[in-house]
C-alpha cells in the first residue's frame, strides 16, 4: 500500500535559518580562534547547511565530503550505513566538524563518528541542523546544533523525500493525507 503525502506548513522560514546559521558560525569561530578546522559535509541534505555555515566561521577551515547511505524510498531509517563516498583529506591531527544536516535515529552519526576517530583526528566535533532527540537510537549528541524539533518528517533546505524538495529555501515537513 502506498501513502500520500502532503506538505504542512513552513516550519523554520528563511530567515530565521539564515540567524540561527550566524549564531552556530559565531559560536564555531569563538570556541576554535586561533585554531584551523576541517568541516566535513555529510552529503547530500548537509549541502545548504554547510555552505551557508562555513560563511559565518572567520578561523582557517578547509573543507571535505563523504556521502553515505540514507534512506531509500521510505521514511524509515534502515539502520545500515554504507560509505559511498570517502574522504580526500587525511584527517589525522585535524579539528574535525561533521557538518549533518538532521540527527534522527543517530545510526549514521554513530558509525560516522566512529569511523572518523578510527583516523586520529585531534578532535572530532558535530554540528547538526536539526535534532529529533525523540526518535534516537544510537547514543550520539551533537555540539552545535541549529534546531531541536518535533518528531516530524522534514523537507527543504538539502533535506529530502524520495531525491526532491531540497532546493526549498525554508525548512517544511511532510504529512500523511488524511481520508474522512
Ligand atoms: P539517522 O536516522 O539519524 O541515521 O538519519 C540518517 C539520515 O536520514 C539523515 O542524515 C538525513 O539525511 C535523513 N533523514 C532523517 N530524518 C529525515 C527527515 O525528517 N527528512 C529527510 N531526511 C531525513
Ligand atoms: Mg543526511
Amino acid at each position: 500500500m502506498t501513502k500520500n503525502y502532503v506538505f504542512g506548513d513552513v516550519m523554520i522560514g528563511k530567515e530565521q535559518i539564515h540567524k540561527r546559521i550566524q549564531e552556530l558560525g559565531a559560536e564555531i569561530s569563538r570556541d576554535y580562534k586561533g585554531q584551523s578546522i576541517l568541516a566535513i559535509c555529510v552529503l547530500k541534505g548537509a549541502v545548504l547547511f554547510m555552505s551557508d555555515l562555513i560563511r559565518e566561521i572567520n578561523v582557517e577551515t578547509k573543507i571535505d565530503f563523504m556521502a553515505v547511505s540514507s534512506y531509500g524510498a521510505s521514511t524509515q531509517s534502515t539502520g545500515v550505513v554504507r560509505i559511498l563516498k570517502d574522504l580526500d583529506t587525511n584527517i589525522e591531527g585535524e579539528n574535525v566538524i561533521i557538518v549533518e544536516d538532521i540527527i534522527d535515529s543517530g545510526l549514521t552519526l554513530k558509525y560516522l563518528k566512529d569511523y572518523l576517530l578510527a583516523r586520529n583526528p585531534k578532535s572530532l566535533k558535530i554540528c547538526t541542523l536539526l535534532d529529533k532527540p525523540e526518535r534516537r537510537q544510537a547514543a550520539v549528541t551533537a555540539d552545535y546544533i541549529g534546531f531541536t524539533i518535533e518528531n516530524k518528517f522534514i523537507v527543504g533546505y538539502g533535506l529530502d523525500f524520495n531525491q526532491l524538495y531540497r532546493n526549498l529555501p525554508y525548512i517544511s515537513y511532510l504529512e500523511e493525507e488524511k481520508h474522512s
